[in-house]
């Protein structure tokens, strides 16, 4: 099939290169000029494991090519996807500017029937919006669906080639045999293509990160409630997860969740329940209990050190917001960060793929290290701020024999707690004793 893409982000190009994949024919549309140039050279714009090799085998197949031309990508695509930015707005909502200015557009251009797609997460009733943007100037007939992607970073590659589902918002028939058509070699596993209007498409999404977010803020909770009353999350983890209503994945606590995703999701949701005159309570205390819980370690690091962390050396491993991605929005590291040097320390950090984003977004506000054991070398203690793998199973001897104190800090949990004070270590974490 002939398919489009307007908007080269992140969930543009793996949808793009990921439909390519399955032999389709597609036109990537970006106005950012420097980057479809580099995006024809080959160069893929983002990390996302497995990503380059499916980039450049499709470039090489001609099936996947780029240009700054939106009149050249809707002459192109029969099916057109809307993967534009989104961001939040100073109040919480989603600004559409971007989505909605390309439809203007597109009602001027489209010559022939086109299916236009929302892959961008939007705030319910925004097919409406668009459909009615193109209509103002369309000669042709169109249809506008909803298809909302549940893509994680660092599994997006996996996640768009073998869904668990895939969410259609349609009320054309004509549209919705297209989509099913697109989408059919990636649900042979008997996965399905979930047909429903628009609206509910559009809230699915919405609905599925706030319920994650909130289940990952309760485990949060009851960790730290775990700390008042000498409880093992690790083991109520265990224990409430295996019941199956439940589920084991999501419940693991930490240093709160980031990314692009979750938190303006939930402050998005939160908005359009206020806009609609609904007071979604238990969003805004996610929203809220997220936020404290990205510092949790520092009340720890406090009472270890005393207030005032003047001449401390801090060692920080992992500054992307999760691993297996070079993502710092709403990192939690940003804000340990943050409140580490208000108290005087001096931090110096190392991730194998975030550094270079770090240092465009603090300067030389932090050190970087190398490697890991850079980041150890002469501290007073070591803080975790990201499950990396490589920090999983570190040469521990070398961690205590090149830090001043053998101190950890762990924001994710990574280590067993009484391995670790047999190892020698004052170990803190979160929610185990
Ligand atoms: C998420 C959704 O999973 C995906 O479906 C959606 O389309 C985009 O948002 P992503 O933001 O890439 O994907 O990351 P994810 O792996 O879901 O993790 C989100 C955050 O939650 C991370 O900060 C992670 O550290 C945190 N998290 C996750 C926890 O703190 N505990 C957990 O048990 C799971």
């Amino acid at each position: 099939m002939k398919i489009s893409v307007i908007g080269t982000g992140y969930v543009g190009l793996v949808t793009g290169t990921c439909l390519a994949e399955t032999g389709n024919d597609v036109v990537c549309v970006d106005i950012d000029e420097l980057k479809v140039k580099r995006m024809q050279e080959g160069e893929v714009p983002i990390y996302e494991p497995h990503l380059d090799v499916l980039f450049e085998r499709n470039i090489n197949a001609g099936r996947l090519t780029f240009t700054t031309s939106l009149a050249e990508g809707l002459e192109h695509g029969e099916i057109v996807f809307l993967a534009l930015p989104t961001p939040e707005d100073e109040d919480g909502s989603a600004d559409l500017k971007y989505v909605l200015g390309v439809a203007d557009e597109i009602g001027k251009l489209i010559t022939d029937y086109r299916v236009i797609v929302d892959k961008s997460t939007v705030p319910v009733g925004t097919s409406d919006k668009v459909r009615e943007a193109i209509a103002k100037n369309a000669k042709c007939d169109f249809d506008v669906v909803s298809n909302p992607e549940f893509l994680r970073e660092g599994f997006a590659v996996d996640d768009f080639l073998k869904p668990e589902r895939i969410v259609v918002g349609s009320s054309s028939p004509r549209a919705t045999e297209l989509m099913e058509k697109l989408y059919k070699p990636f649900v042979r596993s008997g996965n399905p293509v979930i047909i429903m209007d628009e609206r509910s498409a559009e809230l699915t999404k919405y609905a599925a990160n706030s319920f994650l977010a909130t289940k990952i803020t309760f485990m949060n909770e009851i960790a730290n409630f775990c700390e008042l009353v000498g409880a093992d999350v690790d083991k109520v983890r265990i224990g409430m997860g295996t019941d199956s209503r439940i589920g084991k994945r999501f419940l693991f606590p930490g240093i709160g969740y980031g990314g692009s995703c979750f938190p303006k999701d939930v402050k998005a949701l939160h908005k359009s329940g206020k806009d609609s005159g609904y007071d979604f309570q238990i969003l805004e205390s996610v929203i809220d209990v997220n936020q404290k819980q990205k510092t949790a370690l520092i009340p720890k690091i406090r009472k270890y050190f005393g207030d005032d962390l003047k001449g401390k050396k801090i060692g920080l491993w992992g500054l992307a917001f999760k691993p297996e991605t070079d993502d710092i929005r709403e990192a939690p590291a940003l804000y340990i960060i943050e409140e580490l040097l208000a108290a005087g320390a001096e931090v110096t950090a190392f991730d194998p793929e975030a550094m270079e984003n770090v240092k465009r977004k603090l300067g030389d506000a932090i050190a970087f290290a190398p490697g890991m054991y850079g980041a150890v070398e002469d501290m007073d203690a070591l803080v975790i701020c990201t499950e990396w793998s490589v920090f999983r199973n570190p040469n521990f001897s070398m961690v205590k024999d090149l830090l001043k104190a053998p101190v950890v800090f762990d924001g994710r949990n990574l280590y067993d707690v009484e391995e670790m004070k047999s190892r020698g270590f004052h170990y803190e974490s979160i929610g185990r004793g």
